[in-house]
């Protein structure tokens, strides 16, 4: 890792999801420089197959190495599922921190051997990354995979309130009712899902600790960066964006809470 605090760290997701991680990450850091990419022509990530991610991962990293970043962030659970090893050794020795990890973290501080329900894409599902990870972290905790593909639509979308929203979630959260599975927290294990975390709140059972990775990741970002990160007020950020600069910037700067312009995302082919 380089020590040069002007270097950016870079942050890419499959389309806007991977902001909640930005934003996260630029509350803790706020002197850091980011350089985001969704790779919004290729959405969603979560039902094409591991070769396909992989190599869609391969190639946002290179796009993201020209910026020359001192750090990655993965901002996908997809391809943090699918691809973070071979990452981690193909650009050694830059750090790349996942969201898996953190996410998995988080839900056993909240809920040590706790019943777990991971909402996330097909692939993350089929692939038992959480599984694998809380097993790894607290042995005692149960773990539940639901596949929630259509929540990312609708985070893509801006509809993340109102009774449509709902009525997904709902229908999504009934399976497992249904299986008498009862959880102490539902991870939410999508970076486009926290988009959706008050209507996923108020469709869960009273008392189920809503978990996701942004905070946690943030706080690994922070740790490997230790005495080296920017003290500066504010860092540059830079968007960019495989498609759909206009659609980016309305449905980034919501989340973001500022406004976005469209001549403010860049558009790369990777
Ligand atoms: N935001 C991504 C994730 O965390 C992927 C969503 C998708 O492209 O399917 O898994």
């Amino acid at each position: 890792m380089t020590d040069d605090t002007q270097a950016p760290i870079g942050i890419f997701d499959s389309g806007v999801g991977g902001l909640t991680v930005l934003k996260a990450i630029r509350a803790r850091l706020p002197g850091e420089h980011l350089v985001y990419l969704g790779d919004t022509a290729r959405l969603p990530y979560g039902t094409k197959s591991p070769a396909s991610i992989a190599r869609y991962a391969e190639q946002a990293t290179a796009r993201l190495l020209d910026e020359d970043i001192r750090l990655l962030v993965v901002a996908c659970n997809t391809a943090s599922a699918v691809a973070l090893e071979a990452l981690r050794a193909a650009v050694s020795p830059l750090p790349v921190i996942g969201v898996v990890e953190p996410g998995a973290e988080a839900a056993v501080v909240a809920r040590p051997g706790g019943r777990h329900l991971v909402l996330a894409t097909e692939t993350t599902v089929r692939l038992g990354a959480y599984r694998r990870a809380i097993a790894r972290l607290d042995p005692a905790a149960e773990v539940r995979e639901l596949p929630c593909e259509l929540l990312v639509a609708l985070a893509e979308e801006g509809w993340t309130e109102g009774v449509e929203a709902e009525s997904v979630v709902r229908r999504y959260l009934a399976a497992v009712e249904q299986s008498d599975y009862h959880p102490d927290s539902i991870i939410l294990g999508c970076t486009h899902f926290p988009l959706l975390r008050d209507v996923i709140a108020a469709c869960a059972p009273a008392g189920t600790s809503i978990v996701d990775s942004a905070e946690t990741t943030a706080r690994f970002v922070e740790s490997q960066l230790a005495d080296t990160a920017a003290k500066g007020v504010r860092g540059a950020l830079k968007l960019l964006a495989t498609d759909g600069a206009s659609r980016f910037a309305r449905v980034g700067g919501q989340f973001l809470g500022e406004r976005l312009e469209e001549s403010a995302i860049e558009i790369v082919d990777l």
